[in-house]
């Protein structure tokens, strides 16, 4: 039997697993709820995600992935332990493991994540960069010498990269993202409407109606939330083209960092990037009309990956094809360098 090979996308919003021959195994939100007087862990993933927003003050349901880094070390390494383990429960042979790493990841925190994997049962473990699993996951063939522009928007942080040639030439974090579509709502119905709504709320209201191109005044949707002033629940009927501006102005940020980019590469890979156009990538990419601002203001085709959330593990697993490319396997933390 062959050994099986499995891919983790750590995500800050979702964690996703491929593992090969299956295809997507798993797929939670990336939380963590704990008892902060037993320091028991409560839940992981899905069950703890309900949590989140409801706990007594002893439970701390958290994100221990923020704004595309690793805030909390321990509950990072209970979640990759959990979540390996329920997809490899019953395998004979232990995994390869390749991880996605959030781009700002520090060389301690990549060594922690290394260490979760080995001791929930990885026999190697590799990491890669989040826009080379996602251009992989896109479908691209990252090994030729031809510039490709992945822009990888998740919920705290919108990576854009120029990779060529199985590496990366240039890129740029911003922390503009998913999250931050939501906030702008949160902000437009407190000050504009002087109701308070949730972020589960607003996440809601963005994937229904929110979007950043030729936005339309009849596209419209009721939100419910508490009248500052009056402190009493209160119903709203809100448009699209209402919340337009709050949301354009998050993507124009998006826009901004991806002119920066383009501007200082290599004209060969410019060429290449308005010939081969631009992959978004990523959750928050799948907001109404980002696609066609894009095109619109930088003059390039680009297109929405097929399965934009699960583009980076889907490549983060099939990223064994590419293994002379991948960084040196670690079999444990301590043989682990850079
Ligand atoms: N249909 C959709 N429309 C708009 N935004 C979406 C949609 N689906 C997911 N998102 C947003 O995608 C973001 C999460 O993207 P994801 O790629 O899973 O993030 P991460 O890499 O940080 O785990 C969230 O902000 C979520 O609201
Ligand atoms: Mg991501």
């Amino acid at each position: 039997m062959a050994g099986m090979d499995i891919g983790i996308d750590l995500g800050t919003t979702t964690i996703i697993i491929y593992m090969s021959g299956k295809g997507i195994v798993l797929e939670e939100p990336s939380v963590v709820a704990v008892n902060t007087i037993t320091g028991k862990v409560l839940g992981v993933g899905e069950e703890a995600y309900k949590m989140l927003g409801r706990t007594p003050e002893y439970i701390n349901a958290k994100r221990p992935l923020k704004d595309g880094v690793i805030s909390d070390h321990e509950m990072t390494e209970i979640m990759i332990k959990d979540f390996i383990k329920k997809v490899c429960g019953t395998l004979m042979i232990k995994p390869r493991v390749t991880i996605c790493v959030p781009s700002a990841i520090t060389d301690v925190e990549s060594r922690a994540v290394v260490e979760a994997a080995v001791s929930a049962g990885a026999r190697k473990v590799y990491l890669i960069e989040e826009p080379i699993a996602a251009a992989i996951g896109a479908g691209i063939d990252i090994s030729l010498p031809n510039g490709q522009m992945i822009v990888d928007i998740g919920g705290g942080t919108t990576d854009v990269a120029v990779i060529s040639l199985s590496g990366i030439v240039k890129s740029k974090s911003i922390r503009v993202a998913g999250n931050h579509f939501d906030q702008a709502i949160i902000k437009y119905m407190s000050s504009t409407h002087k109701i308070l709504i949730g972020e589960k709320m607003a996440e809601k209201i963005k994937r229904e109606i929110g979007c950043v191109y030729n936005p339309d005044p009849d596209i419209k949707t009721i939100i419910k939330g508490r009248n500052l002033i009056k402190g009493l629940p209160e119903k709203i009927e809100i448009s699209q083209e209402d919340i337009y501006p709050s949301l354009i102005a998050q993507a124009s940020q998006i826009l901004t960092s991806v002119r920066s980019v383009l501007d200082s590469t290599p004209p060969e890979l410019v060429g290449d990037i308005y010939t081969n156009g631009i992959v978004l990538t990523g959750g928050g990419a799948m907001i109404k009309g980002l696609p066609e601002l894009i095109k619109n203001e930088i003059k390039v085709n680009v297109v929405l990956a097929d399965n934009p959330v699960e583009c980076v593990a889907i490549g983060t697993g099939k990223s064994f094809d590419y293994i002379e490319d991948l960084q040196e396997g670690f079999t444990n933390a301590s043989t682990y360098k850079h």
